[in-house]
């Protein structure tokens, strides 16, 4: 049988040098949080308990995961990760490996746990070229982790070590919590260190095997907000990799942010600038113009969206063309061969095949039916101040240019409305309607001259 798993995750650090009123964890990294991150490859070690360490701002924490399944811990008056372990204690099963993983380190690899989890008692280590600020790993002649001793605390030799802690250790819950009884605050910060475990494990004979990281890049840990965007750069690589490797086209990836899931066909291009987020599936053949951004959206096979396109809760069912500069917002539903052009506005509007709004439209709460063209300036005036109405334009509906259609109304299969039209009552099918005044000339007008 395998062993159990406790894990427990610090997070009761204050993050001062985020110089935010935002809880440094609950930061937006990619599709979610800094903590979400750690909690989800936390999860996907499938451990008996997760033991979540909170301190500073603890309430912000549990509401952003309250319907996570955690054991709370608080950490009153934070003294140093070695206080933050010696809290969760009394949580942890007797006969269980803990793993205590750090909050603000989202970039760690489930795989280089899984690799530490094969030892009886580990340290997650990496080489680095600058291991300045990090825990030194101090090895004996044979090779055996003797200590890890903090930067502020060590000799000029010791800081020569470029092996370096990051922050993740796995030992058996007996030993650890023996060893955590003789910890003390001798030591530059005046803090309990997690870290000095290690040199009471050696003393026992129980010397924790040093397990090199894979990609050093996944322990970086978030102090301030340059190593949040660090931190960014390299999950958003991943994400990009990801795609391109199904088949997505991105001529220039490193514009391209994806802050959510997609769900791919084949032969989707995503042009330079594009930001992409939440739940999104991408049919064959769509492709996405500059500097568009994509929120909750299910586009259908061929859709083309041209730049500086914004689409929030938008459905599209075959090959449709969207922008430049068009703002569908949530509830829009656009069939096949319609259009929607630039500076037009959409909510909760559905657009039949064929159907086009080429031009600075306003489409609110409209039901437009298949083959109709509505004009430049068409608006639908759904709001009276305080009640929303609906439009229902029927098919094959021409409406003219610099319209507006005052809901409720209906406007019949095949009507045409004659441009500058304000349309208050139902249209007739297959007639003309117009409610424009009509052309005058006055012959006794004379341009105004100055005085
Ligand atoms: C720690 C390690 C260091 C390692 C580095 C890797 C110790 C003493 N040092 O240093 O060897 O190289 O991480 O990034 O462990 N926390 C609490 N309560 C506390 C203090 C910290 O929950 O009282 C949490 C923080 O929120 C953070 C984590 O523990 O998530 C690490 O704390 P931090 O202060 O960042 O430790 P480092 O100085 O970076
Ligand atoms: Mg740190």
């Amino acid at each position: 049988m395998p062993d159990k798993l406790n894990i427990i995750i610090l997070a009761a650090g204050k993050g001062t040098r985020m110089k935010s009123t935002t809880l440094k964890v609950l930061h937006p990294l990619a599709e979610s949080t800094i903590i979400e991150h750690v909690l989800q490859t936390a999860k996907s070690l499938s451990p008996e308990k997760i033991i979540m360490v909170f301190g500073h701002q603890g309430e912000q924490l549990q509401k952003h995961l309250y319907n996570e399944e955690l054991i709370w811990v608080e950490q009153k008056n934070p003294n140093g990760t070695g206080h933050a372990v010696q809290m969760a204690l009394p949580f942890i099963d007797t006969d269980a490996k803990v793993l205590v993983l750090v909050g603000d380190a989202p970039l760690i690899d489930k795989t280089d746990l899984l690799n530490l989890l094969q030892h009886p008692q580990a340290v997650l280590t990496a080489i680095m070229d600058k291991p300045f600020g990090y825990g030194r790993i101090i090895k004996n002649q044979q090779g055996l982790v003797e200590a890890i001793i903090e930067e502020k605390d060590a000799s000029d030799e010791q800081r020569q070590v470029d092996e370096i802690n990051s922050g993740i250790i796995m030992v058996q819950a007996n030993d650890l919590k023996q060893w955590l009884q003789k910890i003390n605050t001798n030591n530059a910060q005046g803090e309990l260190y997690l870290t000095d475990i290690l040199a009471l494990a050696h003393t026992d004979g129980k010397s924790l095997n040093a397990v090199n990281v894979a990609d050093c890049r996944s322990i970086q840990g978030i102090n301030d907000r340059m190593q949040l965007a660090e931190c960014e750069s390299i999950k958003q690589q991943q994400l990009r990799k990801e795609l391109m490797l199904q088949g997505v086209y991105m001529p220039v990836p490193n514009t391209v942010q994806i802050r959510g899931n997609i769900n791919c066909g084949q032969d989707i291009t995503i042009d330079t600038g594009v930001i992409i987020e939440g739940e999104n599936t991408l049919a064959d053949g769509v492709s996405i113009g500059a500097y568009s951004v994509i929120k909750n959206c299910t586009l259908g096979v061929g859709t083309r969206i041209a730049p500086h396109s914004m689409l929030e809760d938008v459905v599209t069912q075959g090959d449709c063309d969207i922008g430049p500069f068009a703002r569908l917002r949530p509830g829009t539903k656009i069939a096949a061969k319609a259009k929607v052009g630039n500076f037009v506005e959409t909510k909760k509007t559905t657009i039949g095949h064929n159907s086009k709004a080429s031009h600075l439209t306003y489409l609110g709460d409209c039901e437009i039916g298949d083959d109709c063209n509505i004009g430049a300036g068409t608006i639908t005036c759904n709001y009276d101040g305080v009640n929303k109405f609906k439009t229902v334009i029927e098919n094959e509906v021409f409406v003219g240019s610099d319209s507006q259609l005052i809901a409720p109304v209906t406007i019949g299969k095949g009507a045409t409305i004659g441009a500058g039209s304000t349309i208050t009552k139902d249209v007739e099918a297959d007639k003309l309607t117009l409610s424009r005044a009509k052309q005058r000339t006055i012959a006794s007008w004379h341009k105004p001259v100055k005085k």
